[in-house]
């Protein structure tokens, strides 16, 4: 049974959708290859750490398996020390798909803006955008963007959250959800026992200028406030707290709908059930069957004779992957995909079948920060979190991190060696993000290839996906012989680096 929504394959952002917005009227919609046929009722509540942070109380974040079938965009960037990462979702519906890609796009564009290419300071600018499922109900669905940048200096957080009505598809305002003269009075009050708190900071209207509504664990109205927004930067990003019994007289029938589906969710009714699943290839047939997620070990070939190459996919799985999976099985080859915790946690039956085709799978951070920003105990979390993902969805123990945009440091050599984890880097840049080009990504495979190499590519651009079958062929035609990242290396060491074989 679909339940939730009903996946509309995806979108993938060209160098043009971060800049022209919505994604949602323009992109292609690719069949579902996933039958979302979840085998258990969704466990709401995630882990501290995957979640916000900020002073005062955080909202609760919910597993998005509950919004089974969402379909995300990932767009991804590194250009000149300018690191950009963005995630978000699409619903299948068309106002609420329209406002969130703007959002995403408006704020990836300001900070295209801010830090021009040629222009950075010393250290590299990031930015780094997620997001984390607020609620869920028939009748309401909450979800909240999770910003970090960083401009050269220091880094500053945001956030914001997006309520809807997964029926009608209609966005809700923060009047739809409260009486705001009441809230206005309420949010001074609560302002008042937190020292260091101005509201003025944030305009005449604090409440509207609030980027984010939101619910604890307990049912107290949340009202977030951006890094620097209303108190000292160094305070993070502020939320002030409306206690429950308060926050009851505020809320409309709507807002109490919305604090009901953060504590006590359920699944939210399908909406697009157009998007039927078209399977590519018995690979697909994503209902994890217990014996499919063991993997087969790939052939084993002997790399001091053969002449190895490896094809790795960084930054999925995602609503593409299903489809290269076909690729690669039709050709016989097995690969290696570099995922992000908060992807495998989005498609987890596309990260079991991953595995369950004998590919290898490494990590790739949670949420692709740039770790040499992080402290150790922070990039012990990036990795540990996803290490627990990538065991418990794709049945497997990864061997290798890939840090994202290759940025390392003595810290996260350490944090490597911890985890047991050797750092595989690569060789061959395709620069698929950049090109989104087939044909161009073929060519440069194809043209940095040399024995014991590390090609370098994408499985969230649907560009990379079709230039896999001739990849392989070209380079099959040359003698090349494709092996998983661990059979092109051997024996490697946790912590230490590894560019090719
Ligand atoms: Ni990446």
């Amino acid at each position: 049974m679909r339940r939730g929504f009903a996946v509309v394959g995806l979108v993938l952002c060209l160098q043009a959708c971060a800049i022209t917005p919505p994604t949602g009227t323009v992109t292609p919609r690719a069949p579902a290859t996933t039958a979302a046929s979840p085998t258990s009722t969704a466990t709401p509540t995630r882990s501290a750490e995957d979640g916000f942070t900020a002073s005062g109380d955080v909202p609760a974040v919910l597993d998005p398996e509950l919004l089974d079938g969402i379909v995300t965009t990932v767009d991804s960037r590194s250009e000149f020390a300018r690191r950009i990462f963005a995630n978000w979702p699409q619903f299948g519906l068309p106002l609420v798909d329209e406002a969130v890609s703007t959002h995403y796009s408006d704020t990836i564009r300001d900070f295209e803006r801010d830090y021009p290419v040629g222009t950075q300071p010393t250290a590299a600018p990031e930015l780094n955008l997620g997001w984390h499922v607020l609620a869920g109900s028939p009748s309401v669905v909450g979800f909240a963007s999770d910003g970090y940048e960083f401009g050269g200096a220091s880094g500053a957080r945001s956030w914001r959250s997006f309520w809807f009505d997964p029926r009608s598809g209609a966005l809700y305002s923060a009047a739809d959800l409260l009486d705001r003269n009441a809230a206005r009075t309420a949010l001074a009050t609560a302002a008042l026992t937190r020292s260091g708190v101005d509201l003025a900071q944030a305009g005449a209207d604090p409440l509207g200028a609030a980027p984010l509504l939101a619910f604890s664990p307990s049912g107290d109205l949340l009202v977030g406030f951006d890094q620097c927004q209303v108190a000292a930067c160094a305070e993070g990003r502020v939320s002030l707290t409306i206690p429950r019994g308060q926050a009851d007289t505020l809320l409309t029938a709507t807002g109490r709908a919305a604090r009901d589906a953060s504590i006590h969710p359920s699944a939210p009714p399908a909406v697009a059930p157009t998007a039927s699943p078209t399977p590519t290839g018995p690979t697909t047939s994503a209902t994890p069957d217990p014996s499919a997620t063991t993997p087969k070990p790939p052939a084993k070939v002997n790399c001091r004779k053969a002449t190895c190459i490896a094809l790795t996919f960084d930054d999925g799985p995602g609503p593409h992957t299903q489809k290269l999976l076909g690729h690669l099985r039709r050709a016989g080859v097995h690969a290696t995909f570099f995922m992000l915790g908060s992807q495998v946690e989005a498609y987890p039956k596309v990260a079991s079948a991953v595995a369950a085709a004998g590919n290898e799978i490494g990590v790739h951070t949670w949420d692709h920060r740039d770790l040499t920003r992080l402290t150790p105990s922070q990039i012990d979390r990036e990795i540990g979190s996803t290490v627990r993902i990538i065991r418990k969805d794709a049945g497997v123990s990864p061997r290798l991190l890939r840090p994202p945009y290759g940025a390392m440091n003595a810290h996260v050599h350490a944090a490597a060696r911890r985890a047991g984890l050797a750092l595989a880097l690569w060789d061959v840049d395709t620069l698929d993000w950049k090109t989104r080009s087939t044909k161009k990504t073929v060519a440069a495979a194809v043209r940095g290839a040399r024995r014991g190499s590390i090609i370098l590519v994408h499985d969230i651009h649907p560009t990379t996906v079709a230039a896999v079958p001739a990849i392989i062929r070209k380079l099959r035609a040359k003698g090349y012989t494709f092996v998983t990242v661990s059979q092109l290396l051997g024996r490697t060491k946790p912590g230490q680096k590894y560019f090719h074989g």
